[in-house]
């Protein structure tokens, strides 16, 4: 339901920023023209934050200014392209920013506060945030510190409670699954076990989604810790009946029963960095099936390039209605798409919690019945 946390009138807003933060995605250009777009039509003025909030939070570091000025003219054709204008970043978040310390040590401090400020002597009014959790909880806590702010919920890792999906994510799962398709006949040509890892974070969902349209013979999500000697019996089974190749798809997040997932590294100010945990399989099952095998990091390419139609179409609706909310007086809300339509949650309550695979959704059942191996 939506929730009216401030009652302030729409034509108190002169100024409105854009913020996009995290791991950018696609669609966020699409996101941002819709916003300048729809807030024009209000007559409000829209800069874009440059880097997150670092173009406010560190103007050191922006001497040509942190704030880009959006005109329509400014966001015309960018619908289609990957990555976002206005610059992101993962790293320094407010509530938690790499500072060093009277005894020189480096801590992670909350700058909220100063964050806060810099809106208010800049002249900015309200703020739209487009990010995933990490943003959009930095988003509920400038709300409660009276921010008049409105968060869009971007992701390819699709982890995001309470919107049936987070734009990024089809364009990832499409791309995820061309890969697949291409790699089906190196691997069926070379006789060989393709792993392949693919983003996604604690969730399972890019994994699961593409593995199963791209019709791989295992997929090893993080929800459904993995049992590598099942995985093998299944490769050896294929073999048997006269396949002799096989494509496992590898959640980057993905572990094994009774131990965890694979970090390469954690910095202060930021989330752990997941990674290795295809080159790990593919090792062992190197080991016990005997047979060549190779393993592909998707990553970032599943990140880039141009939005689907899909993600084009409700980055569009999420941008504007996300003015829409604020023009309504809605403050503290999270855009989120409840078809057929667009609706307005509390920030609260989308990041209360992650949104994983559950063991028993039907693309699960789905994998199960087409005889694809869970690891399990
Ligand atoms: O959250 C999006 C995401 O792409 C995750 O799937 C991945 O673990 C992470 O970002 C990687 O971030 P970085 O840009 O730091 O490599």
């Amino acid at each position: 339901m939506a929730q009216r946390t401030r009652k302030t009138k729409a034509s108190t807003i002169r100024r409105l920023a854009v913020s996009t933060g995290g791991g950018d995605a696609p669609g966020l250009n699409a996101v941002i023209r819709a916003v300048v777009l729809a807030a024009h039509r209000q007559g409000w003025e829209v800069v874009g934050i440059r880097d997150g909030y670092n173009g406010l939070f560190l103007p050191d570091q922006y001497p040509d200014g942190g704030l880009i000025p959006l005109t329509p003219a400014r966001v015309r054709g960018i619908t289609h392209l990957g990555g976002t204008i206005i610059g992101t970043t993962n790293a320094g978040s407010p509530l938690a920013f790499p500072t060093k310390m009277p005894d020189g040590t480096m801590a992670e401090v909350d700058r909220s506060d100063e964050l806060v400020e810099a809106f208010k002597s800049n002249g900015i009014d309200a703020v739209v945030a487009i990010g995933g959790d990490g943003s959009l909880t930095i988003a509920n806590v400038l709300a409660k510190k009276g921010v008049r702010i409105v968060g869009v919920p971007k992701t390819i890792d699709n982890d995001l409670s309470k919107t049936v999906v987070t734009f990024g994510f089809d364009s990832a799962v499409s791309f995820a699954t061309e890969c697949l398709d291409r790699l089906h006949s190196t691997a069926e040509s070379h006789r060989r076990v393709m792993v392949v890892e693919v983003m996604g974070r604690y969730a399972g969902w890019i994994a699961l989604n593409a593995g199963v349209s791209g019709t791989a013979d295992a997929i090893l999500i993080p929800e459904i810790p993995y049992d590598l000697d099942k995985v093998a019996a299944a490769i050896r089974k294929r073999g048997f009946e006269g396949r002799p190749f096989a494509i496992v798809v590898v959640a980057e997040g993905a572990k094994p029963k009774g131990g965890s997932h694979s970090v390469v590294e954690k910095n202060l100010g930021a989330a752990e960095r997941l990674g290795g945990a295809a080159e790990r399989v593919a090792r062992e099952l190197r080991a016990k099936t005997k047979k060549d095998t190779r393993h592909v990091v998707l990553g970032h390419l599943l990140r880039g390039g141009s939005p689907t139609t899909f993600d084009r179409l409700i980055s569009l609706r999420f941008g504007a209605a996300a003015v829409r909310a604020l023009a309504q007086g809605h403050s503290g809300v999270m855009v989120a798409l409840d078809p057929p339509t667009v609706r307005y949650v509390p920030l609260a309550q989308a990041t209360k919690r992650m949104k994983t695979v559950p063991r028993d959704c039907d693309t699960v059942r789905t994998a199960r019945e087409l005889g694809i191996c869970l690891g399990d």
